[in-house]
């Protein structure tokens, strides 16, 4: 029978260690990029969240987030989720997600950040699709060149910002099954010199990332530069990333004026 899985707070410093394999596993880092364990348990010692989750004594995955002080309000920032090969796609991400949401609820905290990957089509329908994150800024080449899984690629990243009382977030860690996902059918694709102003556009990205990182770098590299012109354009002018679908064409993010209803 196979051992039951449990998301629960890590436990002993074997634990943080085991995470680092997990980090290995999910990202093909190599070492000097793994999150050194010491440094996890120090940043959960401090305020953080580190979670993981486990079948039997196995960590199958875990997410890691350090208490963010630069809002205005208390806040955990989102570093690291990873799943192991071997476990994806089987929606420990989501419970790992979602173990972090009541914990930080429970104190006291409903803002929760992180980063990702902009062209990473699962981490955006996971993030702006499952969660209700919202994306709010790209961070131009964040953490410098990674290798991995992101190859030599500068590190663009979205930051997204889940509004953990906000109505749609509840009702999708509910998992409320009237909960839709927003549609893009007619929604226009961004013109960058475009006189009009439409409340929702969509900005596409390529599809096949990580896989293209390795295959096409220099196409993925000039699908970068593109991609970041659009969506600092877009974020500038008050625009948020609130969904990501995928068309005939490609993914594309859907992106609409803030503080309009949804
Ligand atoms: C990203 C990652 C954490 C997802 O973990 P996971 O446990 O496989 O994800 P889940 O099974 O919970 O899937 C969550 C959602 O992601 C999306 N998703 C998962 N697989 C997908 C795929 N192949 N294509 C598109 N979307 C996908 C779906 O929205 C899914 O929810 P749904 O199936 O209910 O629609 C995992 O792939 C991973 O560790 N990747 C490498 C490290 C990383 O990118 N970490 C996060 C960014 S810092």
């Amino acid at each position: 029978m196979k051992p039951t899985l449990v998301i629960r707070e890590l436990a002993s410093p074997n634990e943080f260690l085991e995470s680092m394999e997990v980090s290995q596993d999910a990202w093909d880092f190599a070492p000097k990029m793994v999150s050194p364990a010491p440094d996890l348990v120090a940043g959960a010692h401090a305020g953080g969240l580190m979670a993981g989750a486990f079948e039997g004594k196995r960590m199958l995955g875990f997410v890691f987030g350090i208490p963010r002080v630069n809002l205005g309000e208390p806040c955990q920032h989102s570093h690291l989720l990873a799943v192991r090969r071997e476990a994806q796609g089987r929606g420990l991400s989501t419970l790992l997600k979602l173990f972090q949401r009541s914990w930080c609820l429970d104190h006291g905290i409903r803002l929760v950040t992180w980063t990702y990957d902009p062209f990473l089509l699962k981490n955006a329908s996971l993030n702006l699709g499952k969660l209700r994150a919202r994306a709010r800024r790209l961070l131009p080449n964040f953490y410098g060149e990674m290798g991995g899984i992101y190859g030599h690629l500068p590190s663009d990243r979205f930051e997204v910002s889940w509004r953990l009382d906000d109505g749609d977030v509840e009702r999708a860690a509910a998992g409320d099954p009237t909960l839709k996902r927003p549609d893009l059918e007619g929604v226009p694709v961004f013109r960058p010199r475009s006189e009009k102003n439409p409340p929702r556009v969509l900005l596409p990205f390529p599809a096949g990332a990580p896989e293209t990182y390795k295959t096409d770098p220099e196409g993925a590299l000039k699908a970068r530069r593109v991609f970041a012109k659009g969506a600092h354009a877009l974020f500038s002018a008050g625009y948020e990333a609130i969904g990501v679908g995928a068309r005939a064409d490609g993914p594309a993010y859907l992106f609409k004026k803030r503080g309009r209803v949804s």
